[in-house]
């Protein structure tokens, strides 16, 4: 491993400083003052409460000291495709250990860079939500996130490096920042990428045996409970009084983020040749990516799937979709358009609500 660490954390720096243009923008929120101060008494008073008894500090919860082997799976073998691709097994040992470390690290370091990316939207919303309640909840979001921050980015460095974000990710969420008003945020974020969040999360806590990022994941998650909550709470309401043109506005908004996701094919896997992080892990392993995706090929010929194995969570389908549908996002104009693109309308809340409950499940 000591050879790839060295290579890894020069090619980090590399790409760290790379900051383009598109990085720095304007954000057309407007800023909202409130000077009734009366807490609103219903769900959102109920989360800001849950969320102020539930802060915890990763210093003193987390065993950051427990020695963590990058090289053994930190992810379950059998719940990735990497590892029962024929191709993988044929890599010589240092090979495969790295590539297990490396491909979990860029995985995580998507969830690092989404977490950047909610403490960033639930500070606009706290800025941008004239509701007083929702002012103070969006101000205990925005520390949740900060600690998200905090806790991905010291695992992905314990188990090897951080990662590029992904292209699909950081459209979804630039779409997001950039939208003119505050409930697009929360449908953008509370909604759409915290739904991904969860699942994967969920998954992830099932499937590790690392006990750190188990003991990581389960806390993350149950913050994440919180603001998937008080996406449906507050907004709820605030859509049932817009008028119907508004109402057409945001459920568009949330198909196009929806439809940014779906395009990108994410639900199963990470490894894509466009994607430059997936290629800079091949590279630090040594892996040819001729090698790879013709490995990769060969294994869906043989019935080796990317499908999530039973019991897995599905973002889309079991928590984005039925939180769409229960706000009222998913009118009989937007309908035809999730037709059209292909995504199968799912509006069953059952697993939605046991995960707002803050509690790892199996679908
Ligand atoms: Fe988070
Ligand atoms: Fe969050």
């Amino acid at each position: 491993m000591e050879m790839t660490q060295d290579k890894s954390n020069a090619t980090v720096s590399a790409w760290m400083r790379d900051q383009t243009p598109e990085d720095i923008y304007k954000a057309p929120l407007e800023i909202a003052w409130t000077f009734d101060y009366f807490m609103s008494g219903d769900k959102v008073e109920d989360l800001y409460k849950r969320a102020k008894q539930d802060q915890w500090n990763s210093d003193e919860l987390l065993p950051w000291d427990m020695d963590v082997d990058p090289s053994k799976p930190l992810i379950n073998d059998e719940s990735d495709i990497f590892h029962r691709m024929p191709f993988f097994k044929k890599l010589s040992r240092s090979q495969q250990e790295s590539f297990t470390a490396h491909s979990t690290a860029q995985l995580l370091s998507q969830f690092l860079h989404g977490e950047q990316g909610a403490l960033m939207t639930a500070a606009c919303v706290t800025h941008s939500v004239p509701d007083a309640t929702a002012k103070l909840y969006a101000a205990t979001q925005t520390m949740d996130e900060a600690r998200h921050v905090e806790v991905f980015a010291k695992y992905c460095n314990k188990i090897a490096m951080v990662y590029p974000m992904s292209g699909w990710l950081k459209q979804l969420i630039d779409a997001t920042l950039k939208s003119d008003r505050y409930e697009k945020i929360m449908i953008g974020m509370n909604m759409i990428v915290e739904g991904l969040a969860l699942g994967a999360f969920n998954n992830m806590y099932r499937s590790t045996q690392c006990d750190l990022l188990k003991q990581l994941t389960f806390n993350v998650m149950r913050d994440e409970s919180r603001h998937v909550s008080f996406g449906h709470a507050f907004l709820e309401p605030v859509i049932a009084d817009l008028p119907e043109d508004e109402v057409e506005d945001l459920a568009e908004f949330a198909f196009q983020a929806v439809n940014i996701l779906a395009s990108a094919g994410t639900a199963g896997t990470i490894a894509s040749r466009v994607d430059p992080g997936f290629m800079m892990v091949l590279e630090n392993c040594n892996i040819d990516p001729d090698d790879f995706f013709a490995g990769l090929a060969e294994a869906e010929e043989m019935g080796i799937t990317r499908e999530l194995p039973p019991g897995q969570i599905h973002s889309l389908e079991h928590l984005m979709l039925p939180a769409i549908a229960r706000v009222g996002l998913l009118t009989p104009h937007i309908r035809g358009k999730y037709e059209e693109a292909g995504i199968p309308l799912t509006e069953d809340p059952r697993i939605l609500h046991a995960m707002e409950g803050g509690h790892p499940i199996a679908a």
